[in-house]
């Protein structure tokens, strides 16, 4: 084991060590816990979080009364995972999952294929279209089989369909060497690799792209009629305040519940100021944000247990959100804790739906 591996993990260690004494981890049984987002709900709720987090103090304590869910915003990605083509590093993603089951909190695995985070290894691949089937056969299988019982569920493909109408699939270099069938193969070596691990679709504008809907409702009831395994579909939900419009929200998450499929609010944020006219963060924005999560929050609550499986928010911490420096927009907030880790005013209008 490398040096500098080893430090990072008796560092990770030590702090967790000292979590758990100060939380009063494993304390008695009839401890009354603090109503929170992990005590509280009925389903788990979560946030995207980044390795590099889990070396402050604050991040920690947050997320042990705070969450029951983890999802990795970069890190479980083939690109940072598989870089180098003669192995795939797995030191980061230990570390993750090893913090989550101390922790007691779930880990749904984000994402197994995408065609943003390829290797470019991968990407410009000059072998033939079997050995790249066969790389992309042993990633998967040898990366959810590492992991088998200890990460719950994988988002298996993510943003395979394409936006327009016309040409349904995107044509990813996974598609390209694959062939049109590479999704159902992927959930097939999933399953081999895990029979008990939960599969998800995952994509983005399900709501208000009622053809890229139409495209996996499609993908869904295929898979299954043949018996190709799936578990759920992932709606990523980075939304505004006002849109979509909530019947929208309504009738697309119908369309997969009433196939018994689970739903995953898979990365949730919600854009108080999307025309920017705010330079600061007020009551109004505060505002804003409370109504839309609480209307989200009551959805799912509503929804048939069998398919509700959490809502991960995208980030912890406004400043942590991607729409502040992806889409460089420095005046969003858009998640449920302000730059200081203070919980704001959804965070109890939240914990009150789950009393
Ligand atoms: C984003 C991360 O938030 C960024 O930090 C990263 O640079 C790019 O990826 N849909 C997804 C997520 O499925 O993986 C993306 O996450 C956001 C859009």
């Amino acid at each position: 084991m490398k040096y500098t591996k080893l430090v990072a993990q008796l560092f990770l260690f030590l702090i967790l060590l000292n979590a758990c004494k100060d939380s009063g981890t494993g304390g008695t049984e009839d401890e009354v816990l603090e109503p929170s987002l992990r005590n509280s709900p009925t389903y788990p709720v979560g946030y995207a979080i980044q390795r590099q987090h889990l070396n402050n103090r604050s991040y920690i304590d947050l997320l042990r009364e705070q969450s029951s869910s983890i999802s990795a915003e970069y890190e479980m990605k083939m690109s940072p995972m598989y870089n180098d083509p003669n192995a795939i590093n797995y030191d980061v993603v230990d570390e993750i999952v090893d913090f989550a089951e101390l922790s007691e909190i779930r880990v749904h695995g984000h994402a197994l294929l995408w065609h943003s985070a390829v290797p470019s290894w991968i990407q410009n691949y000059n072998g033939t279209d079997a050995e790249f089937e066969s790389i992309i056969e042993n990633y998967v299988k040898d990366v959810v089989g590492r992991y088998k019982g200890r990460i719950a569920s994988w988002d298996v493909v993510n943003e395979a369909f394409d936006d327009g109408a016309g040409n349904p699939l995107r044509n990813s270099v996974f598609r390209q060497k694959m062939g049109d069938d590479y999704i159902e193969k992927v959930f097939r070596w999933a399953r081999e690799a895990d029979p008990d691990v939960l599969l998800f679709y995952n994509d983005y504008n399900m709501v208000a792209n009622g053809s890229k809907l139409e495209k996996v409702i499609a993908m869904a009831d295929d898979f299954l009629e043949r018996g190709v395994p799936i578990d759920g579909i992932g709606f990523q939900m980075h939304i505004s305040y006002d849109w979509p419009s909530e019947t929208d929200i309504i009738s697309a998450t119908n369309k997969v519940t009433s196939r018994g499929l689970k739903i995953h609010y898979s990365e949730l944020d919600i854009r108080v100021n999307p025309n920017a006219t705010a330079t600061s963060y007020n009551a109004e924005l505060a505002q804003r944000l409370v109504n839309r999560s609480t209307f989200i929050f009551n959805l799912y609550k509503s929804l048939p247990e069998e398919t509700q499986f959490g809502i991960t928010w995208w980030g912890v911490k406004d400043n942590d959100s991607w729409l502040r420096d992806f889409w460089e927009n420095p005046n969003e907030w858009p998640l449920l804790f302000n730059d200081d880790f203070e919980p704001k005013d959804a965070v109890p209008a939240i914990i009150d739906i789950f009393e």
